[in-house]
């Protein structure tokens, strides 16, 4: 029946009103409330950001002072969680432990669930900024078989999530600047993208006014996939495979294959056909940082390679397909040290500001309905039940 359209993959379906990120897919320009994404990674900083996608203005310093001290009270995890970690197998993949060590927080922070309030909602919304870097280092703690670290309040958010990953008890660690500069930038390039597929999913779940801490689960389950947040472990380890400049047309073949699977990983957009300009601020960090740290890495002369020769190539200009966020960021987090099943946590951590501030969009929303997609039903027409015996 044709009451309503057709629309798989929903490409051109807007699914709401929003005002806290444009994009102009043909333009290359991403803006959040209004400000250029370059702008923010230059001179913002992340914490600046999370309150101006929450908010909707830039703060003042007093203003960001408070949030930030607001997050900080927010940053330890209930000590019975840390219990729960030892329940999952030393070999899990940490975006599993994320999917469930963040949906088990609805089962601990009762307080903040009665999404009809504003103030409780907000105190979710913190407490999900505060505990993601708290939850993701726990994560690579575990993995590596390391104490877990307690956060550290003195620090910028992004210096302890540094010092819970990479530090130790037996020693004091110091945060490199530069360093911790890069992952701020990082963390603001994935914050936020509009509706992407994992803030649909946070948006859908939580219309039905499902529990905020298991919405953004739901989130964190969808951005795993190796087409969305998982594509910058999956371009890391293509550029690791590849791991010489002369292999490089082997791989363009297969990507430009129909018969193939394959996909160079890192590249392409459904919504930019120019170029993605988060792209272009990673790759310049990714200079930055690699001459800082003093890193010569042949992936990188690899990933550089590869862009040319695919930005020259008739399949690749065809199809308007270019570098996208993740294609960079691998390089930069690789030389930082942590390893590819890493990536996707943190964007995950990153991506929860923009998963709050659209969750909370939406709950605000006077005209807010339950996400309820029709579909085309192919399947048999109607007919009579036959007893087992009888098929
Ligand atoms: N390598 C080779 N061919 C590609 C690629 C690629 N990376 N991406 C798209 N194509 C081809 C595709 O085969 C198709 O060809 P045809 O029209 O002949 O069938 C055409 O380009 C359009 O692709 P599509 O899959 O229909 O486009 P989409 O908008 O549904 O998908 C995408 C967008 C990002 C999922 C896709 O480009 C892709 O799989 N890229 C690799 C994974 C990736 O890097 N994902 C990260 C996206 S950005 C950050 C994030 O969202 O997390």
């Amino acid at each position: 029946t044709g009451a309503f359209t057709f629309d798989p993959g929903f490409t051109s379906t807007a699914s709401c009103e929003s005002k806290i990120t444009y994009i102009d897919g043909d333009q290359g320009i991403l803006l959040h409330r209004g400000y250029p994404i370059e702008q923010l990674a230059e001179q913002s900083s992340f914490m600046e950001v999370a309150y101006l996608l929450l908010h909707g203005e830039l703060p003042s310093g007093q203003e960001l002072d408070k949030f930030t001290y607001t997050i900080s009270r927010h940053t330890m995890l209930h000590e019975q969680l840390a219990t729960f970690y030892r329940g999952f197998r030393r070999d899990a993949h940490p975006m599993a432990i994320m999917c469930g060590v963040v949906g088990a927080l609805s089962a601990f922070y009762h307080d903040s669930t009665d999404i009809t309030d504003p103030h409780q909602r907000m105190v979710a919304s913190h407490r999900l900024i505060a505990k993601m870097p708290t939850i993701a280092a726990m994560a690579y703690k575990y993995s590596i078989g390391q104490p877990f670290l307690y956060p550290d309040n003195s620090l910028s958010y992004t210096g302890n999530f540094l010092r819970m990953t990479f530090g130790v008890p037996a020693e004091d660690y110091v945060v490199d600047p530069v360093i911790e500069r890069a992952m701020d930038r990082i963390f603001i390039l994935h914050a936020d993208h509009e509706q992407n597929a994992s803030t649909s999913t946070v948006r859908l779940a939580g219309s039905s006014g499902a529990n905020p801490f298991a919405c953004i689960a739901a989130g964190i389950a969808c951005l795993w996939g190796p087409a969305h947040g998982g594509a910058n472990e999956a371009a890391l380890n293509m550029l690791r495979e590849i791991g010489t400049v002369d292999r490089i047309p082997e791989y363009i073949a297969r990507a430009k294959d129909k018969n193939d699977p394959f996909r160079l990983m890192g590249f392409g957009h459904r919504v930019y056909k120019n170029y993605d300009p988060r792209a272009k601020v990673m790759q310049k960090t990714a200079n930055e940082v690699l001459e800082k740290l003093g890193v010569d890495d042949p992936i990188f002369d690899v990933a550089r390679e590869l862009e040319q020769i695919a930005l020259k190539d008739d399949y690749f200009v065809e199809k308007k397909l270019y570098p996208n966020v993740d294609f960079y960021s691998g390089v930069i987090l690789s030389a930082i040290g942590f390893p590819t099943s890493m990536f996707t946590v943190l964007f995950a951590l990153a991506r929860t500001t923009g998963w709050v501030a659209q969750w909370n969009e939406m709950i605000s929303d006077p005209d807010q309905k339950i996400g309820r997609p029709r579909q085309l039903y192919t399947g048999a027409t109607q007919r009579d039940y036959v007893p087992v015996g009888k098929r």
